[in-house]
């Protein structure tokens, strides 16, 4: 049986994270109430926080936990008390936020077992990134998954293989048979290869693009770009074929310098399972719903395979208290293929 009060990291002035105590939230139709171990970060807690700051909110996105209470109508069998669950809810806007105590998530959106042998901080990270991976792989684009590998040669640039975003899409694609391409830092060339890239290019060099075009003999067409920023675009823009593409894009993404380079958005946020309007409005309807089930049920048993990492994590002191540490890291750049994570055991007590 849960309190009825927590304590949670809330949006400040400016920003800022205040931890607070907070009633513990209600799991209404359809959710679970989640007592949570660990949570990650994720680039929208930070600026979720800074530029919409909502003061009081409960802030961040991914968690994992163990399912506490199960709310009305949720369909019989999906889960139980003490089962080990990871996920991701909308943060920074509502008194329900991950990084917290507890948190109510949806029983079937965006949500799925920790899978065998993976630790509660490993898998804090299964929510926003690693579902936002397989939207720009199976939305966006229409690749095979790891689990119906092609034979016939498909290149893919990864533009930002070392990001979160692009480790997923790195292990995801090398596992479905993609010829890989990824652009990082030199420093990252080995953990990028170790995820399963076959050539990887220095995006801070500035002959990056071209020199992508000409390993590609100018005939690249798919691209992912995790980062979906002027100098990453830049890169991509300048490493695709002269008969164009399809770049699946994450932010809103620079004008392509020739029509036949079209890009494709996504949204992670459109796989909760509920309408929002955030930044502008998005309607969850049933074939939404549909694909964030089938994304959630791939995601399970890929990494039932074993064969799928984790992005290193790198777990920040003070659990909850923490947090406004580690968005300044964040915000300040200093993120390079790292996961940022705490523990709610490391909060400290009055
Ligand atoms: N559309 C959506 O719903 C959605 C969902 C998730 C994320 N996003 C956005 O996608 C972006 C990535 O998110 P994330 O969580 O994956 O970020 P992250 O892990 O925090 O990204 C950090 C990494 O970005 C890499 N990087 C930075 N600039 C780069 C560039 N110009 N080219 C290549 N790599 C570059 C760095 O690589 P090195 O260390 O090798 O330098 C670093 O490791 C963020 O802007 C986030 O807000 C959008």
């Amino acid at each position: 049986m849960a309190p009825s009060k927590h304590l949670a990291a809330t949006v400040g002035p400016a920003g800022s994270v205040i931890v607070k105590e907070l009633d513990v939230p209600k799991p209404g139709p359809g959710e679970i109430l989640v007592k949570v171990v660990a949570f990650a970060q994720n680039p929208t807690d930070w600026k979720t926080a800074k530029f919409v700051n909502r003061v009081g909110a409960v802030t961040g996105t991914d968690f994992s936990g163990v399912v506490e209470e199960i709310g009305p109508d949720v369909p019989e069998g999906l889960w139980k008390v003490g089962d080990r669950v990871a996920g991701y809810v909308r943060g920074g806007l509502y008194p329900n936020g991950a990084f917290a105590e507890y948190l109510v998530a949806s029983a079937q959106y965006g949500v799925l077992p920790v899978p065998e042998g993976w630790s509660f901080e490993d898998a804090a990270q299964l929510g926003c990134a690693a579902f936002t991976a397989l939207q720009t792989l199976y939305q966006s684009h229409n690749f095979p998954t790891p689990l119906n590998p092609t034979t016939t040669p498909i290149t893919l640039l990864v533009s930002g293989g070392a990001s979160s975003v692009g480790q997923w899409v790195v292990q995801f694609a090398k596992q479905a048979g993609l010829y890989v391409i990824a652009t990082a830092s030199a420093k990252n060339f080995d953990l990028v290869k170790s995820l399963g890239a076959d050539e990887v290019f220095d995006y801070k060099e500035p002959d990056a693009g071209a020199k992508i075009k000409a390993s590609t003999k100018g005939e690249l067409k798919y691209v992912i770009d995790t980062i979906s920023e002027e100098s990453s675009a830049k890169v991509v823009f300048d490493a695709l074929g002269d008969e164009g593409g399809v770049i699946a894009a994450l932010l809103k993404y620079p004008t392509p310098p020739r029509d036949n380079i079209k890009v494709v958005n996504s949204a992670a946020f459109d796989m909760l399972g509920k309408d929002y309007e955030i930044p502008m409005k998005h309607v969850s309807t049933p074939a939404v719903k549909e694909r964030s089930v089938r994304f959630g049920k791939l995601l399970s048993d890929v990494l039932a395979t074993g064969k799928v990492k984790p992005n290193p994590v790198l777990l920040l002191p003070n659990g909850l208290a923490g947090v406004q540490n580690g968005y300044q890291y964040m915000a300040d750049g200093k993120v390079s293929a790292q996961k940022i994570t705490y523990r709610i055991a490391d909060t400290p007590r009055a």
